[in-house]
């Protein structure tokens, strides 16, 4: 399989008045023809600033990024020809303008005949089920409708290779399943279709990507599919608490001899916090149950687990990543 995409201990970093951030520290990744590659990382991981280096937008500090065999900084008018990208939660074209006039002007813009672009902007209106707001200005449309046209835009010029920047970003979860579907069907039926996508949603990650890399303070600190990075962690045992408390301190786990991370999730609408705890073997639960009732938290449920990317990145990192109240996210 040849390479879409190949990165070479890629650096970038960043410097402020008083503070420097390597946004990204010596990444070095390999992509293949066909392939849906997904980022997954926390905020601030360097996500977006490695899909901003690959798509010429910013200049590396260090290292080496090749798209579809083009160097992005010696050659970055070759690689603005073969790629899109697509920002979640970003505005797509000109609010007083109607979707379709909308893609009419980027198919313009891409240098689309006019029998070509009517064509295509037909397809994709119809593909992505946005017919019925054909005439609708852009700025009148929701977040779902919005990222539709701004996917549809992207798809628009038949790229090479797809960029997409936390695509389904504060979409519902109806919303997220399609376009995620239609990515995937996208990436399969193209000769050429590469998709490079970023998450911090997990779910979304094991659900589209051939491969996924996890992202952490600029490292990459594993990359494999799905199902080999969870395997990975079959001699782990994962135990799910629900507790009565959404303020308890449970810093003590970590502490703990045998346990290798945790996570938490607060919900304020029931006001329960959910632990996800990995440990090393079986009989550490019970002393951490122990502890809990010690600090007279009520229990709800424990559940064993199957491993998911998130027990993946916990392993890694010792916490989860989606800590904090608990999403409306797919
Ligand atoms: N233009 C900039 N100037 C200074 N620092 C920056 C700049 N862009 C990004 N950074 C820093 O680089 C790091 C990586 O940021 P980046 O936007 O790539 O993260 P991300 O993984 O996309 O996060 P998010 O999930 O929040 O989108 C962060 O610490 C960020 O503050
Ligand atoms: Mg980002």
């Amino acid at each position: 399989m040849s390479q879409s995409i190949e990165t070479r201990d890629l650096t970038r970093i960043f410097k402020g008045k008083s503070e420097t951030v390597k946004a990204l520290n010596k990444v070095s990744l390999s992509i293949g023809e066909k392939e849906v590659f997904g980022l997954l990382g926390p905020n601030g991981a360097g996500k977006t600033t490695f899909i901003k280096i690959l798509t010429t937008l910013l200049l590396p500090t260090s290292g080496e990024a090749h798209v579809d065999g083009f160097n992005v900084v010696k050659e970055a008018d070759k690689v603005r020809k073969i790629i899109s990208l697509v920002s979640g939660g970003e505005t797509p074209g000109y609010g007083i303008l109607s979707v379709r006039e909308n893609l009419w002007f980027f198919s313009q813009l891409y240098g689309l005949s006019s029998a070509v672009a009517k064509e295509k902007i037909k397809g994709l209106m119809a593909d992505l089920d946005f017919e019925e707001y054909a005439n609708t200005r852009m700025a009148k449309l929701s977040t779902g409708y919005r990222q539709r046209l701004n996917l549809a835009r992207g798809l628009l010029s038949d790229p090479k290779i797809l960029f997409l920047d936390e695509p389904t970003l504060g979409l519902d979860v109806l919303t997220a399943k399609k376009l995620r579907s239609y990515i995937v069907d996208w990436a399969k039926k193209e000769a050429k279709g590469t998709v490079l996508l970023t998450t911090h949603y997990m779910a979304e990650a094991d659900e589209m990507c051939d491969r996924v890399a996890i992202i952490d303070q600029g490292r990459i600190l594993a990359c494999g599919s799905p199902n080999t990075l969870k395997e990975n962690l079959k001699e782990n045992q994962i135990m799910k608490v629900e507790t009565a408390s959404i303020q308890a301190d449970f810093g003590f786990i970590d502490k703990m001899v045998g346990v290798i991370g945790y996570s938490q999730t607060r919900n304020i609408q029931t006001g329960t916090t959910t632990l996800k705890i990995m440990v090393s073997d079986d009989e550490i639960f019970s002393k951490i149950m122990s502890e809990l009732e010690k600090a007279k938290l009520k229990i709800l449920a424990v559940n064993k687990t199957e491993p998911t990317l998130e027990d993946v990145y916990i392993s890694l990192v010792g916490r989860g990543f989606e800590e904090g109240e608990a999403g409306t996210h797919a």
